[in-house]
């Protein structure tokens, strides 16, 4: 069957890493049935052929006009489709969209009809808000990762910043890697249009954002780089598990390692 990937090695390059990372996804135990979704804004590989191609469903509404993706295009992960499957089978699991001139529609050009994630009002809000900024952020990362999910069960860890502080106490290195912290938004309907523009308000200051018993939600650059900034998170809140069920609080990193931390690798916060 022909693909939109055949003789296009740089958009095969990054469906393939959304590929690798639904594999890991799945292996982590984060992606439960159809659990997480991925969109990479894969616009700088569409050539004039991918731009004449006809759309092989109705067009559809987004819930949202976003002016900044007049005319990109992206990869998705299919509603209701397993990673572990899209692992496998990038393009028979998700597909390419193309957003329409008015903003608010898309229609999906390659390979099969496959229906994009619920969650595409919160990804697609997300890539208008990083393209309005300048951004060269291209890919979105929503999972359900056990032991951060877990975190959010308990009040004092929905107070601003304070998960963060106790995740990047737990190894120096979740403070380099995830800089930015975890921010979080109180629960919200899945795929609501509230749940999207929630997310756009917190990704302003953090690079991954935590919807409430749910799962993060995380932007980077590519998305083998937004997989990394969940995974030191969750690695953090699995040492501090540990050294809980160990029988003790963890003491943390102090205020001066973290303020040196902070000093040496040239961090924001
Ligand atoms: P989709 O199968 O529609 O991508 O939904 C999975 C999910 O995690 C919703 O929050
Ligand atoms: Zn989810």
């Amino acid at each position: 069957m022909k693909s939109i990937l055949d003789n296009r090695p740089a958009l095969t390059e990054e469906v393939n890493k959304v590929a690798e990372v639904a594999g890991y996804l799945w292996q982590k135990g984060w992606a439960e049935r159809n659990g997480g979704n991925i969109t990479i804004n894969i616009t700088e590989f569409v050539d004039d052929e991918i731009r004449q191609m006809k759309p092989i469903c109705d067009v559809k509404s987004i819930g949202a006009v976003l002016p900044h993706l007049k005319g990109c295009y992206f990869y998705c992960k299919g509603t209701n489709k397993r990673m572990r499957d899209l692992a496998r089978w990038p393009m028979a699991n998700g597909s390419v969209i193309r957003i329409l001139d008015d903003c608010a529609s898309y229609v999906i050009i390659a390979d099969q009809s496959v229906a994009p994630t619920s969650e595409l009002p919160s990804h697609l809000s997300v890539h208008n808000y990083l393209i309005s900024r300048g951004s060269p952020y291209k890919a979105s990362v929503h999972t359900h990762p056990i032991e951060l999910v877990a975190m959010t069960h308990c009040k004092k860890y929905l107070e601003k910043d304070v998960a963060t502080r106790v995740l990047w106490s737990m190894i120096p290195e979740t403070k380099a890697f995830c800089p930015r912290g975890l921010g979080i938004i109180p629960y919200e309907l899945p795929s609501s249009v509230q749940l999207a523009e929630a997310t756009i308000k917190e990704l302003e200051d953090y690079d991954v954002v935590m919807w409430e018993k749910h799962g993060v939600f995380a932007v980077d650059c590519d998305v083998m780089q937004a997989f990394d900034q969940i995974d030191v998170l969750n690695k953090s809140a699995l040492i501090y598990i540990a050294a809980k069920s160990m029988g003790f609080e963890p003491d943390g990193m102090s205020d001066e390692q973290m303020e040196e931390m902070k000093v040496a690798f040239n961090l924001p916060k």
